[in-house]
Parts: C-alpha cells; sequence; structure tokens
C-alpha cells in the first residue's frame, strides 16, 4: 500500500516534469518520411495522378479529404496523436516556419527507395528527394532554435523520433509493373531485395548523418494481398509472387538494421513488422470499401462515390490502403515498438490516451 503511493507520487512528479519539459508530447519532435500509407497532403500540388485531396478521401476526417490516402487518419497521424502531440505532423509542402519544430511530415505518395519508382505515374518524391527535403528543413530549424548553428541542431535532432517507410512503391509501382520497368529482367527477387536493401541502408545513414539518432523502419506491406495487387493478376486470393519477394525485401532489412545497430553505436533502429493479421471485427478483406476507377490501376476511390457505410468491417479503404480503422492498429503497434524511444515512466500516461484515441476510430 505504502509502495504504491510512493509509486503514484513518484509517477506524478514524473510526468509534471515531462509536460514541463516538452509540452503535453513525449518527444519534442517527430519526422516522417514514406509513401502513401504516411503522406498527409504532400502530393496535393505535384503532378501525379497518385492523388486523392478529393471526396469520399477524408470522409471520416475532421477537415474532410486532406490528401491522406484514407477515409481518416493514415498511420503516422495515429503515432503523433499517441506520442502526445495536439496536432498532426505538418506535411512538408504546407509547413508554416514555427510548426517545423515539432517535426515535418515529408512522405509523398509514389515515394519509393528508387528514384524512378512510380514514374509512369507522374511527378514524385522519393526518399532521396525527401532527404533533402529535410536538410532544407534543418537548415531553417537551425535559425529557429538557435543562431545558424547546425552542431545545436543535431543535438535537438538526437532527440526526436524519425520514422520511415519504404519499400512498398518499388515492389507495387515498380518491380511487379514490367510495361514500365525492366527491374524483373535485369534482378531476380532476391538480388533486387539487396540492391533495394541496400540503398535505403546508405539513405538511412545519411538521415544519421543529419542528425537522427531514433529511427522506427517500417517493414514493407505484404501487398500481394491488397485488391490492386490481386486484381492486377486476375486472381482472389493473395499473389504468393509479391509476397514471398516482400519478404525476402523484410528479412533482408532486418539484417542490415541489426548491422547499422551494431555499427552505429549511438543509433537505434526498430524494425517495426508488418502483419496480415486481421482484428476480429474485420470481416471484408478481399474488396476496399470505395469503389476504384476500372480504366487505371492506381486503385483509387472514384471521385465522389458514395463509399461503403459500414467502414468499420473493412480492410481496405481503397484497393491499396488501409482504412482509419487498421491504421489505428498498425499506429498503436509501432507507437509500442518505439517505446524505447520514449520515457519508461510516461507509458502509462500514454495509455490513457491510447484508449481515448481507439475508442474514436
Ligand atoms: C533497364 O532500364 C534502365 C533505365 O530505366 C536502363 O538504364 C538499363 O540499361 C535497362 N537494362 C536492361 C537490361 O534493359
Ligand atoms: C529480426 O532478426 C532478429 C534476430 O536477428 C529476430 O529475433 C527478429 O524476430 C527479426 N524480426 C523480424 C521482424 O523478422
Ligand atoms: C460483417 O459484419 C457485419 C456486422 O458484424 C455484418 O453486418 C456484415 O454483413 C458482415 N459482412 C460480411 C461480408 O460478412
Amino acid at each position: 500500500m505504502v509502495a504504491t503511493t510512493q509509486n503514484m507520487v513518484f509517477f506524478f512528479m514524473f510526468t509534471t516534469t515531462l509536460l514541463l519539459a516538452n509540452g503535453d508530447s513525449q518527444v519534442p519532435c517527430y519526422f516522417i518520411f514514406g509513401d502513401s500509407l504516411m503522406d498527409n497532403g504532400n502530393n496535393n500540388r505535384l503532378h501525379t495522378q497518385a492523388k486523392v485531396n478529393f471526396p469520399p478521401y477524408g470522409i471520416d476526417f475532421p477537415d474532410g479529404p486532406t490528401g491522406r490516402f484514407s477515409n481518416g487518419r493514415n498511420t503516422a497521424d495515429v503515432i503523433a496523436q499517441l506520442l502526445g502531440f495536439d496536432k498532426f505532423i505538418p506535411p512538408f509542402a504546407t509547413a508554416t516556419r514555427k510548426e517545423i519544430v515539432t517535426g515535418v511530415n515529408y512522405a509523398y505518395g509514389g515515394g519509393g527507395i528508387k528514384d524512378e519508382t512510380a514514374q509512369h505515374l507522374g511527378a514524385r518524391i522519393s526518399m532521396d528527394k525527401q532527404i533533402k527535403n529535410h536538410r532544407i528543413t534543418i537548415l531553417r530549424l537551425s535559425y529557429l532554435i538557435g543562431t545558424g548553428s547546425i552542431v545545436e541542431t543535431k543535438q535537438y535532432l538526437k532527440k526526436c523520433i524519425y520514422t520511415v517507410g519504404m519499400g512498398n512503391n518499388d515492389y507495387i509501382s515498380n518491380y511487379f509493373v514490367p510495361k514500365y520497368y525492366n527491374t524483373s529482367s535485369v534482378y531476380t527477387p532476391g538480388q533486387y531485395a539487396e540492391a533495394l536493401v541496400e540503398q535505403y541502408s546508405s539513405q538511412l545513414q545519411d538521415l544519421y548523418q543529419s542528425g537522427a539518432r531514433m529511427f522506427g523502419i517500417f517493414a514493407a506491406g505484404y501487398s500481394g494481398c491488397t485488391p490492386g495487387m490481386m486484381s492486377e493478376f486476375g486472381v482472389t486470393s493473395c499473389v504468393d509472387s509479391v509476397n514471398s519477394a516482400v519478404k525476402l525485401f523484410n528479412t533482408r532489412l532486418n539484417t542490415t538494421l541489426n548491422d547499422l545497430n551494431n555499427k552505429l553505436l549511438d543509433a537505434k533502429f526498430i524494425l517495426i513488422g508488418t502483419s496480415l493479421d486481421y482484428p476480429n471485427d474485420i470481416n471484408v478483406t478481399d474488396t476496399p470499401c470505395c469503389q476504384s476507377a476500372s480504366t487505371s490501376s492506381k486503385g483509387q476511390c472514384v471521385r465522389n462515390q458514395v463509399p461503403c457505410s459500414n467502414r468499420q468491417n473493412y480492410y481496405f479503404w481503397d484497393a491499396f490502403h488501409p482504412t482509419e480503422k487498421i491504421s489505428v492498429v498498425a499506429g498503436t503497434k509501432a507507437y509500442e515498438a518505439l517505446s524505447p524511444f520514449y520515457a519508461a515512466n510516461a507509458i502509462a500516461l500514454s495509455k490513457d490516451k491510447e484508449a481515448r484515441y481507439i475508442s474514436e476510430a
């Protein structure tokens, strides 16, 4: 009894300090790199077909269609909320001068590890370009939190969480589109995974050089089970060839992240696994909630179409992207995986938030 009270007092003091130090969030800043699974509006001004700032996208989002490839929040939004940020991390394309202090979202629909990935859809911002955009942010930050000192700014960036989710498009919008890309004739799936992860590894080390230390890296999704891929292959169950190629990528990524952890001792790379487990109440896993245009393989919802009403029961929102409900599950898992990056004593605090956000979903 006494011990419990002491713990509670300690907990109270700890969280109070934390609140004073960082506002409401468990880390001061969160940077997001990725593709359409994380994009929150960067694509809107880009000349690309991979763009979704129209209804019914955002039907469950307070601001309506924002460019998120979802009916509501995406995984990065959920992580930001669980970390305690009171606003979503702003997209690079529109972030205001001061907003960048709490982080920036660089993710672009169509973005890949390889520059040419998704070029058949139009303009895109690959991982290399997202890293360049981050350098612009660092320069801006250096004048916001210091007097233009990059050294000082790097001290700040060490306290920020970075999540990176890349590789999906290098399969969906490259390797498995032989009409536009020759990668599948140049590389076996194993060689391709090796080449991709090698390039990815040097990109992550670039971020390390720029000051990043806390990395959450998303494994690629098993896109063979997306309705979009199944219809491209003309099958009604998961496309094994796609999933096994993705699996090779994920295995190699895991090994490489272990290597990076052994090499860069003051950094930590956490692999955030993906799974195809469905929550119990999800009973529609092979059909998207909204109807896709039959004239294209992009798998996006037809503009202004009325989507399914029981979105709680659907895994897929459109032919390639999950519903908000699935993003809440994925975001919560990711947040838990990232726990070594935030104070252990703050977990109880966040559990409250977690419960709140889950019930909102
Ligand atoms: C594959 O395409 C690239 C350009 O995208 C080209 O440089 C390369 O020569 C091609 N390789 C083969 C074997 O066709
Ligand atoms: C990554 O590799 C480690 C061992 O090297 C293993 O314990 C872990 O399960 C692997 N993670 C994934 C997601 O495959
Ligand atoms: C999924 O479950 C909901 C309610 O639990 C039910 O109304 C709906 O008919 C089910 N859909 C399918 C395809 O089984």
